[in-house]
């Protein structure tokens, strides 16, 4: 899932070839990111329900489109941890995903205490030293198309934009980069894995459980952020923890309560229009 060079979001990993490490860097392109469309547009709640015994699957519907509109990734936390029993309503709902044959692909470690010492210790070490490794699976294609590029670069510049990081502002950039690897020091550190016997279309799978988890995180007013950048060292983390060669480590994720004073937390991103994505044949 790497790419970029040193920067923050999952948008502008550090560069697999540290020889072009300004090809995935956000900001550091001439094209202009393209203007997408805000979150909540029209149609994207539950349209006024006719009849009286409609309104309660209509409010239902509009406490969804809410939910989903609302959720953002939270990259800055407080302290305080979630109460006990949290984390594990957390992942059981997000288990209730379908999946192909009902495989239910993925499993999610909680990292605590001395296990993510040693985890966050080695991924900084590892970073800071410049070690690269090859990811178990491809995330970012190379080269980027640069449509998506476009969506990648915006992404950045609303991550910097919000910390106040200059576009050629390097150290800051690898200064919030480096935080991926502590997982933005959250109380809770979960890392996903997948079996490497599987496929694409079980990642897929394991998406759709990923964004169950971080939608019933937001439903509890908790935070929280998917890790693609732990990615970048599937063999050491699995050293560091004593993993199964067998599991792929596909992300992290952050959760806890948002510090919501945190500049790092305004950051939004907008999606493409309708019309970019959506077809009918007829
Ligand atoms: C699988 C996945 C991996 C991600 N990896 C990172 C990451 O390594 N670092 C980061 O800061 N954000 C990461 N993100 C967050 C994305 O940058 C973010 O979801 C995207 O910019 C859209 O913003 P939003 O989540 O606020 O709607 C990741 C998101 C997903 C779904």
């Amino acid at each position: 899932m790497a790419s970029a060079s040193s920067s923050s979001a999952d948008s502008a990993r550090p560069a697999i070839r540290p020889t072009s490490p300004a090809h995935h860097a956000a900001g550091h392109e001439g094209a202009a990111p393209s203007a997408p469309s805000p979150r909540v547009g029209p149609g994207l709640a539950a349209p006024d329900a006719p009849h009286a015994a409609d309104a309660a699957a209509n409010a239902s519907a509009n406490d969804f489109a809410r939910l989903v509109n609302n959720r953002h990734s939270c990259r800055a936390f407080l302290p305080e941890p979630p109460p006990a029993g949290t984390i594990e309503r957390l992942v059981t709902l997000a288990r209730a995903a379908p999946s192909g044959a009902n495989l239910q692909p993925g499993e999610f470690i909680l990292v605590a205490e001395a296990a993510r010492e040693r985890l966050c210790t080695a991924l900084v070490d590892a970073w800071r030293s410049g070690a690269r490794e090859a990811e178990d699976y491809t995330y970012f294609p190379e080269p980027m198309p640069l449509a998506l590029r476009k969506r990648q670069v915006a992404a950045a510049r609303a991550l910097y934009d919000a910390l106040g990081v200059a576009r050629d502002d390097r150290k800051g950039r690898d200064a919030q980069f480096e935080r991926n690897f502590r997982f933005f020091d959250a109380p809770l550190a979960l890392l996903v894995t997948i079996d490497a016997k599987l496929g694409a279309g079980a990642y897929m799978d394991l998406g759709m459980t990923l964004h169950g988890l971080l939608l019933a995180a937001a439903a509890e007013g908790l935070g929280a952020c998917a890790i693609g950048a732990l990615a970048l060292y599937p063999r050491l983390i699995r050293q560091t923890l004593g993993l199964d060669p067998a599991r792929n480590i596909v992300c992290g994720v952050a959760l806890g309560y948002a510090d919501e004073r945190a500049p790092v937390n305004r950051t939004r991103t907008a999606r493409s229009t309708l019309d970019d994505f959506f077809t009918v044949l007829r």
